[in-house]
């Protein structure tokens, strides 16, 4: 698990890894700098992700030869390493809503996953204000229950009370839109039943019950129609109002300019960018 030390060290954290990412990122937006005075909730300090892939030849191997290769501390035979993240660092404020782009295999979902606490950094800290929930992840669905039960159990594993998630029930059934769709109630019906855009719907509108610290949305929203996402997005709007700190990852960059105050552009595991929307999205798109 990544570390989540006490928050009073996550200001000096945030200062020191503020005076490095300049000098490792030389296209700093004035977005890094909170306009007003507010905490730190993220600190990425330099870190760096490695895969370790075992290819096919791995698998050929026999046990002896295995056996033979620990005697000797050799390296197993067909491993890839992938480094996915190499050297990210920069801090999220409060009350910003961030939105992470950049080509397939940039390596988004990855610095989410560390973030998340999912996946340890190879090298470097990750600083965290909370527990930051990645949406699709964290959300504990079961797919032989309706999805009237998921709603219950998200809410439980998110931390309310019986009580609580009963009296956000009827919220979270009305914004998935999924107790009338086409015509039938699909809460009632096992989540196996339902394509992979509805379930997004429910994990987002489960999500989105809650005031999170952090929430990150990897590409969730992609899958929901224009309707769905249109009323997502004015939800994520709200989120962040509502004094968390947003990390989106979309290729849509209309989704990403109406949502998002501040973008970081990630090239081949590298902060290619990162600053005030419009010019980052911008320089993405070649304007
Ligand atoms: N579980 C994994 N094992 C090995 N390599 C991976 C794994 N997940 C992602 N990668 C590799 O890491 C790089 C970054 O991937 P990812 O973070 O998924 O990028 P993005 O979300 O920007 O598309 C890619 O080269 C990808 O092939
Ligand atoms: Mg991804």
């Amino acid at each position: 698990m990544a570390e989540q030390p006490a928050i009073m060290s996550l200001a000096e954290a945030g200062a020191k890894s503020e005076a490095k990412s300049e000098v490792d990122v030389p296209e700093q937006g004035a977005a890094q700098q909170p306009q007003e005075e507010m905490p730190p909730t993220v600190v990425v300090d330099d870190v760096h992700l490695i895969y370790r892939v075992h290819g096919a030849a791995a698998g050929k191997g026999s046990a002896t030869s295995a056996l033979s290769r620990l005697a000797l501390r050799k390296k197993a035979a067909g491993i890839t390493e992938v480094h996915a993240v190499r050297g990210v660092s920069f801090v999220a404020y409060k009350g910003q809503a961030i939105g992470l782009i950049g080509r397939n295999g940039s390596g988004k979902s990855t610095i989410l996953r560390c973030i998340a606490g999912l996946l340890p950094p190879t090298t470097g800290k990750i600083y965290s204000d909370g527990q930051p929930s990645l949406l699709g992840v964290n959300a504990a669905m079961m797919n032989d229950l309706t999805g009237e039960r998921n709603i219950i159990l998200g809410c439980l594993a998110m931390g309310m009370t019986q009580r609580e998630a009963d009296d956000k029930y009827d919220d979270i059934a009305t914004f998935s839109g999924l107790n009338n769709y086409n015509g039938k109630d699909f809460l009632r019906l096992p989540m196996r039943t339902y394509s992979s855009g509805m379930a997004s719907r429910l994990r987002f509108s489960i999500a989105a019950a809650r005031t999170h610290d952090v929430l990150m949305i990897d590409e969730a929203l992609a899958t929901g129609d224009r309707d769905f996402q249109l009323k997502s997005e004015a939800r994520i709007r709200r989120l962040r109002e509502e004094a968390g700190t947003v990390f989106l990852v979309s290729h849509s960059m209309k989704s990403i300019r109406d949502t998002c105050d501040r973008v970081i552009w990630l090239d081949q595991g590298v902060i290619k960018m990162d600053g005030p929307t419009t010019e980052v999205v911008d320089a993405y798109e070649g304007k």
